[in-house]
């Protein structure tokens, strides 16, 4: 019997039931069905589409270009080779700026076949977040570097290092959990941050750049495979050391899930 067939598909709830186990979980960005199939027989629990396919598809400078028409094309191919994984979709630029869209949009993100929706933002956001939760959309909220706002932030900058700007993010983060976000994901965060963070929400927490202590691990499929362009602190290219695109998957759900991936190098104090 082959590991694919004895698998069990991963749930909101066996991702929540990990995080009460102290158990961690893998997760990776994909654009397409050849991918979404590999990722997913290697063990990868959640796939994330996400707005990163304007940057590493596309060649944009930004996320800020990337279309609800894109997210839906991309969705329907990863839903299209996915047997397994739990399916999370990024809710583009713009696209849940009032009620009426954003109903919309992550209505027509759930047909092509997320699972979840991805939204960036603090304690703006939780309205929309409890719009989406009363109607049976699962949240995931994005906070920390929050690429859509670069223009704000002014640049891929780590937040909440300010002992002020902390306490902000950890009562929006509250705030959104009470709204009915079900994953937190943080991106750019110091890792202490990220551990309090994750210590005191009852929901997932998923990491990046955000260090070892949050419930899952996420990376840029195309950063994993060092053909990035830019190498940030906390990517690590897996295939380096692997002898194929697969064993370097497989690799990386290993380092995730015995503590190995984050080390120290990719996380910031
Ligand atoms: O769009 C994306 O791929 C993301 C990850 C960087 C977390 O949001």
């Amino acid at each position: 019997m082959s590991l694919q067939s004895v698998r069990k598909s991963t749930t909101l709830n066996s991702l929540i039931r990990m995080k009460q186990q102290g158990e961690k979980f893998a997760c990776l960005t994909a654009y397409d069905a050849c991918f979404a199939r590999l990722l997913d027989e290697a063990g990868v629990e959640v796939i994330l589409v996400g707005d990163s396919l304007g940057m590493v598809l596309q060649g944009h400078d930004s996320t800020l270009p990337v279309t609800m028409a894109d997210m839906i094309y991309h969705m329907q191919c990863v839903k299209r080779g996915n047997q397994n994984a739990f399916l999370i979709a990024d809710m583009p630029f713009m696209s849940y700026s009032s009620e009426a869209q954003t109903l919309d949009n992550a209505a027509a993100l759930m047909r092509a076949g997320a699972q979840m929706v991805k939204l960036e933002g603090g304690a703006w956001i939780s309205s929309t977040t409890r719009l989406l939760a009363e109607r049976g959309i699962p949240v995931c909220a994005h906070m920390g570097l929050t690429p859509q706002s670069i223009n704000r932030i002014g640049g891929y900058i780590v937040q909440g290092r300010d002992p002020r700007q902390a306490e902000n993010m950890i009562n929006e983060a509250l705030l959104l959990q009470d709204a009915g976000a079900n994953i937190l994901l943080l991106e750019c965060v110091p890792r202490s941050l990220a551990k309090t963070l994750t210590d005191t929400l009852n929901i997932p927490v998923i990491g990046i750049g955000a260090g070892p202590d949050t419930t899952g691990q996420v990376m840029v499929l195309h950063d994993l495979l060092g053909i990035s362009p830019i190498t940030p602190k906390f990517v690590k290219n897996f295939l380096r050391d692997s002898s194929s695109i697969p064993d370097a998957l497989k690799a990386y759900v290993s380092a995730v899930k015995d503590q190995s991936f984050p080390a120290s190098e990719h996380s910031f104090v």
